[in-house]
């Protein structure tokens, strides 16, 4: 299982970190740490990706947080170097951004691991690869875990922390930690195929693409659909808290069945999760208790449901960010 002898230290204020891969996402990943105050080494194999960073860098910079104030501040803090061997020297932690090809990983990770001391944390932005295959060469694999940014890195607050058998726990809270630096949350799951947002954003989208396969619906409707829907829902509570505001468990359950039965898809058969919840009484928020507990009535929380999602819908409709974004 795991190495015992693994030291995590605290991500230090300031401390370095190497990037490796100074493409799309080294890029913008390498801008962000600096951004929060990382002494940054960015590493690319390619002398001229090294060359056009701070080019490329300037326009993330501008867009978020206090970037656009402080670009030359952030941009001095991120060195640029070419030799593996060199970049990682000083670092707590280096993160691996080369392309998505499994034996291009295994190569850097090996290498990573050779020239790193055993307490350096090394990651993985892997969007598909099973962290346990990256690290196949890596002796110290206790120190190994993902930590994956979705796209725009330095806007979405989110990243998920894949763990896999060999990762101790402590790793996954250093992970935490280390998201906390950066004003990102982290979000842990074990290495599994899609982790968690892909597994939950693909079921949704290979649904939708068989829709339009088969030309049941157009495409304005369906992003009508979602984005006026299920969309300002999520955005605002998540799928099972809101689960639990807009629906009782039975009916959950019976429209799964109901599906279930209708197309005899093993996807839509009710969980034994939601079953328990429903055998229990659990229900919701009409009884006080689902996947969530409520501390107020059941008027009181559809009060504040239906003024949250009203200012949603109000600031959605008056931006109008379909129109704004110029598409056809
Ligand atoms: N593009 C996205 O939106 C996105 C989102 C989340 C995660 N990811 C993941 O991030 C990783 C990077 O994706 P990308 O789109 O930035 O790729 P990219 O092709 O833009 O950049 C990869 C870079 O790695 C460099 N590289 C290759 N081998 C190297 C080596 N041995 N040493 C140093 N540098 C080396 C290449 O020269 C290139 O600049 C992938 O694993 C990808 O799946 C991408």
């Amino acid at each position: 299982m795991t190495e015992p002898i693994f030291e995590i230290k605290d991500p230090p204020e300031g401390g370095r970190v190497c990037v490796v891969g100074a493409g799309f996402m080294g890029c913008v990943i390498a801008t962000l740490y600096a951004y929060h105050g990382y002494d940054v080494v960015l590493c690319d194999k390619e002398q001229s990706l090294l060359d056009s960073f701070v080019e490329r860098a300037r326009p993330i910079t501008a867009t978020f947080g206090q970037g656009a104030a402080r670009i030359d501040e952030i941009l001095s803090n991120v060195a640029t170097e070419p030799d593996l061997g060199t970049a990682v020297q000083g670092a707590f932690l280096v993160h691996e951004a080369v392309q998505e090809a499994l034996d291009v990983k295994q190569d850097v990770f090996a290498e990573m691991d050779r020239l790193c001391p055993t307490d350096v944390v090394l990651a993985s932005n892997t969007s598909s690869l099973l962290i346990s295959d990256i690290a196949t060469r890596v002796e110290h694999k206790a120190r190994v875990l993902g930590i994956h940014y979705i796209t725009p890195a330095h806007i979405i607050p989110v990243i998920e922390i894949i763990h896999t058998d060999f990762t101790p726990p402590r790793l996954v809270d250093w992970g935490r930690r280390f998201a906390d630096s950066i004003d990102h949350v982290a979000v842990a799951c074990p290495e599994r195929p899609g982790f968690l947002i892909n597994k939950i954003q693909f079921a949704m989208l290979t649904e939708i693409h068989r829709l339009m396969d088969e030309g049941l619906a157009s495409r304005d409707d369906i992003d009508a659909a979602v984005r006026l829907s299920i969309g300002p829902r999520l955005a605002l509570w998540g799928p099972l808290l809101t689960e639990d505001l807009i629906v009782s468990k039975q009916t959950v359950l019976a429209v799964t069945e109901s599906l279930y039965k209708q197309t005899g898809d093993e996807n839509f058969k009710g969980r034994d999760a939601l079953r328990d919840l429903v055998a229990a009484g659990h229900m919701g928020a009409m009884s006080g208790q689902g996947w969530y507990s409520f501390q107020q009535s059941n008027d009181e929380t559809v009060r504040e449901r239906d003024r949250q999602l009203s200012d949603l819908l109000t600031w959605l409709r008056e931006r109008d960010p379909v129109s704004a974004l110029k598409v056809r």
